[in-house]
C-alpha cells in the first residue's frame, strides 16, 4: 500500500515536472511583430498570464539542459488539436538532428569518450531500438539520392567521431516519430495503411547525423516501412534553398549580424577572462582556444553528465561554463533587439517557406502527393526560419527540436484551409506575424492558410522595410 502510493506520488511529480518545464518554455516565448515599424515592447504579449511576479532570472544551466533535451518522460504535446469539424490535409515537419558528439575539440584536452554504437540495454532506452538497429540494416542505396547513399544509416563507433549522432539522438528522434505517429496517423488517419511513396516528401541535409536522425524519426512513425517506398532527397544548403540560394543582401545582412556579434564580445570583459583563464589551463593562446569554440564541447560534457577536462594547470569548470553561456543568452537578446538576424532570416527562409506553401496549396486543391514532409535539417536551419515567422523569442533550437505545418480543412467549408505552427509541441500559430492579431479581427478559431500565403508571398518584403515586393528585389536591393 505504502509502495503503491508511493509510486503514484512519483507519477504525479513526473507529471508536474513535464507541465512546469512546458510552462516554462512557453515563458520565454514572447512574439514581436515583424510586420509593423515601432512596436514597442510594452506592446509585447507574453504566450501565458503573469503568473504574479516578473519571469525567473534566466539560469544559463537550467537553458543548457534544456537545450540538451535529455529523454524522459513523455511530454505533452499540442500537435494534431483542431475542432472536430477540421480534417487534417497535410503536415510538414522541420526537424534539427537529435544529440551530436561535439563538432569541435578543445586544444590539448582529451575528448568526451562517449560511446555512439547503439546498444539497447543502455540509457538511454527505447522500446524500438533494436528493431530499429536491424531494420536499417536491411536499407539500400536505392532510397537515397546521391551521394546519400555513402552514409552510415546508423551511428556505429564505439568513440563517436566528431559530428556523430549519439544514442541519445537516435532516442529523441524515435520518439518524436512515435509521438507525431500516434497523432497523426492513428488519431487523424493522415496516411491510408496502404500509403505509397508519393505521398512522402524526404529531404535532408549531407550530413550522417541529419540523414541518422530523418531515418529514426520516420521509423518511429513508420516502423517497418518499406524500404522500396522511402526516398530521400539531398539538400545542398543549410538554408534548404535549393535553387533560390543566391541572395547578395542576405550576405550583406549576415555580415553585419556578425560584426553585431563580435563587438558585443569585446564589451565582455567577465567573457575575455573566462577564456583567458581556460586558455591557461589549456595552454593554447586565447584566440586558438576561443576559436576552438569550446561551448560545444562543453555542452556535450553537460548533456552526458561527463566532467569538464583537466590539465595539470587545472580544471575547466562549471563557472567558465556559466560564464559562456550567459554570455550567449545576452547575444540572442541583443540579436533580436537589432533585427539584422531578422533582415538575414526573412531572406534566408523565403525559398524553403515557399515551397512549403507550394506543397500546401496543391493539397488544397485535393492533390493526394507529398502530404507528410520531413526536412531533416540544423539549428541554422531552424532558426532563420522561426525568426521569419515572428517567433523571434523562441528558444533557440534544442537537439531534436521539431518546427510544424500543420494544414487543416473545414469539412463545414470545404474550399476554407487553416494552419497551425507547432514549436516543440507547443502551439504558437498566433504568435506569428502574420496571425498574431487573428483573434481582434475575426471569429474563427483556426488560422486562415490565405494568411501564411500572403505573408510568404509579400508581407516578408514588407518586413524588410524597403519597397521590394519579390525575392528576387529584396535580395538585389541596391545600396543596402
Ligand atoms: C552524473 O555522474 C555522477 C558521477 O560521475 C553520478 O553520481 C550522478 O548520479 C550522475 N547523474 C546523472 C543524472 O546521471
Ligand atoms: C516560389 O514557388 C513558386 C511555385 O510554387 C515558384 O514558381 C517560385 O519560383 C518560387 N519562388 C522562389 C523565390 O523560390
Amino acid at each position: 500500500m505504502l509502495f503503491r502510493n508511493r509510486f503514484l506520488l512519483l507519477l504525479a511529480l513526473a507529471a508536474l515536472l513535464a507541465f512546469v518545464s512546458l510552462s516554462l518554455q512557453f515563458f520565454h516565448l514572447i512574439p514581436v511583430s515583424t510586420a509593423k515599424n515601432g512596436v514597442s515592447s510594452k506592446s509585447r504579449k507574453r504566450i501565458m498570464p503573469d503568473p504574479v511576479t516578473e519571469p525567473p532570472v534566466t539560469d544559463p544551466v537550467y537553458e543548457a539542459l534544456l537545450y540538451c533535451n535529455i529523454p524522459s518522460v513523455a511530454e505533452r504535446s499540442m500537435e494534431g488539436h483542431a475542432p472536430h469539424h477540421f480534417k487534417l490535409v497535410s503536415v510538414h515537419v522541420f526537424i534539427r538532428h537529435g544529440d551530436r558528439y561535439p563538432l569541435y575539440v578543445i586544444p590539448k584536452t582529451k575528448r568526451p569518450e562517449i560511446d555512439c554504437t547503439l546498444v539497447a540495454n543502455r540509457k538511454p532506452y527505447h522500446p524500438k531500438l533494436e528493431a530499429f538497429i536491424s531494420h536499417m540494416s536491411k536499407g539500400s542505396g536505392a532510397s537515397f539520392e546521391s551521394p546519400l547513399n555513402s552514409l552510415p544509416l546508423y551511428p556505429n563507433h564505439p568513440l563517436c567521431e566528431m559530428g556523430e549522432l549519439t544514442q541519445t539522438g537516435v532516442v529523441q528522434h524515435l520518439q518524436n516519430g512515435q509521438l507525431l505517429r500516434d497523432i497523426y496517423l492513428k488519431k487523424h488517419k493522415l496516411l491510408p495503411n496502404d500509403w505509397s511513396a508519393d505521398q512522402l516528401y524526404l529531404e535532408t541535409t549531407g550530413k550522417s547525423r541529419t540523414l541518422q536522425s530523418g531515418l529514426a524519426l520516420l521509423y518511429g512513425f513508420l516502423p517497418d516501412f518499406d524500404w522500396k517506398k522511402i526516398y530521400f532527397r539531398h539538400q545542398p544548403s543549410a538554408l534548404f534553398c535549393s535553387g533560390s540560394c543566391y541572395c547578395p543582401v542576405r550576405n550583406q545582412y549576415l555580415e553585419k549580424e556578425q560584426r553585431r556579434q563580435y563587438l558585443l564580445r569585446l564589451k565582455n570583459s567577465q567573457l575575455e577572462k573566462t577564456y583567458g583563464e581556460m586558455a591557461k589551463i589549456v595552454d593554447v593562446p586565447t584566440k586558438q582556444l576561443r576559436a576552438a569554440n569550446p561551448i560545444d564541447s562543453m555542452l556535450c560534457h553537460l548533456c552526458h553528465n561527463v566532467s569538464f577536462p583537466c590539465t595539470r594547470n587545472g580544471c575547466v569548470d562549471m563557472e567558465h561554463f556559466k560564464v559562456i553561456k550567459t554570455h550567449q543568452i545576452e547575444d540572442e537578446r541583443e540579436r533580436r533587439e537589432k533585427k539584422l538576424y531578422l533582415g538575414y532570416s526573412l531572406l534566408g527562409a523565403h525559398p524553403i517557406l515557399n515551397q512549403t506553401i507550394g506543397r500546401m496549396q496543391r493539397a488544397t486543391e485535393g492533390r493526394k502527393e507529398e502530404l507528410f514532409a520531413l526536412y531533416s535539417a540544423h539549428d541554422v536551419t531552424l532558426s532563420p526560419v522561426l525568426s521569419a515567422l515572428g517567433l523571434s523569442e523562441a528558444r533557440f533550437p534544442r537537439f531534436a527540436a521539431r518546427l510544424i505545418f500543420e494544414l487543416w480543412q473545414d469539412r463545414e467549408k470545404p474550399n476554407e484551409h487553416s494552419v497551425r505552427i507547432l514549436y516543440n509541441g507547443v502551439d504558437v500559430t498566433f504568435h506569428t506575424s502574420f496571425c498574431q492579431d487573428h483573434h481582434k479581427r475575426s471569429p474563427k478559431p483556426m488560422c486562415p492558410f490565405e494568411n501564411l500565403v500572403r505573408f510568404v508571398k509579400r508581407d516578408m518584403f514588407v518586413a524588410l522595410g524597403g519597397s521590394s515586393t519579390n525575392y528576387y528585389d529584396a535580395c538585389h536591393r541596391e545600396g543596402f
